[in-house]
């Protein structure tokens, strides 16, 4: 197999410069085949992965399955909001069968020496890399959490267990519309050309202060850094 690093693809960037996700909501049949879903799950395996961990796993979703999960995450649900319109458990029921293939990234812990931080970024390029696999086979796809995606009865029936978090459900299917774009942030708020004393644009005005209104500091975030 010829493998590419460096590989000059005008059209790959060109795709990423205008790359948007599809709507969870508007993706249709049909979705990808067997060799289809294959190659897209193959490519999402490749991504770099601090130690050879294989720091993730996917489930794939679809047909009556989607239905049975979707009755499962109905049920969960309901019991938890008994006021509930039949409207709003019906969308619930439909979570997963709207889009022809839904596939889970799940993050799962290794025991080795590499830190919970990195491990959790590889199934984080594993979701992007599984997205753009299935942009460039011809769907559109979809990454979401959604409340199940941390709901512990909705995981523990999945069968995941403490080391498994849901990295992103993602949809993948024919897209309706396109969606318009949305404003990006102005690289010159996110980027810094390094140099000793530099005050480096982190991006916190834009979007701590003024959209959150949060202090510079005060997060915890030294949980992140162990490696068991
Ligand atoms: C980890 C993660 C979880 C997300 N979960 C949701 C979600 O539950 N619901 C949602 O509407 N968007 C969610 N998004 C955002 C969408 O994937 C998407 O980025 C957003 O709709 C903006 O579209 P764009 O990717 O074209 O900029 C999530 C993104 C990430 C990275």
């Amino acid at each position: 197999m010829e493998v590419f690093c460096g590989k000059k693809s005008d059209e790959v960037l060109d795709y990423l410069l205008k790359r948007r996700s599809a709507n969870a909501q508007d993706l249709h049949a049909p979705g990808p085949n067997d060799e289809e879903l294959e190659r897209i799950l193959a490519a999402a395996s490749r991504v770099p992965d601090h130690g050879k961990l294989v720091p993730w796993y996917f489930i794939v979703f679809h047909g009556v399955w989607s239905e049975q999960v979707g009755t499962k995450l109905a049920e969960i649900y309901k019991a938890e909001n008994p006021q509930a319109s039949e409207e709003r458990v019906q969308l619930e029921t439909t979570r997963f069968s709207r889009s022809p293939v839904v596939v889970a990234v799940i993050s799962r812990m290794r025991r080795g020496n590499k830190p919970m931080w990195e491990q959790i970024l590889s199934a984080g390029a594993a979701c992007q890399t599984l997205s753009l696999a299935a942009h460039a086979s011809g769907f559109g796809a979809s990454w979401i959490t959604e409340w199940y995606g941390y709901h512990p009865e909705f995981k523990a029936y999945l069968d995941l267990d403490e080391r498994d978090h849901v990295a992103g459900f993602i949809h993948i299917g024919k897209p309706g519309a396109v969606p318009e774009d949305r404003p990006r942030p102005p690289l010159d708020t996110i980027f810094t050309n390094w140099r000793e004393g530099a005050a480096l644009h982190k991006g916190d005005a834009q979007f701590d202060q003024d959209k959150f209104g949060f202090p510079e500091t005060g997060f915890d975030v030294s949980g992140l850094n162990k490696t068991k």
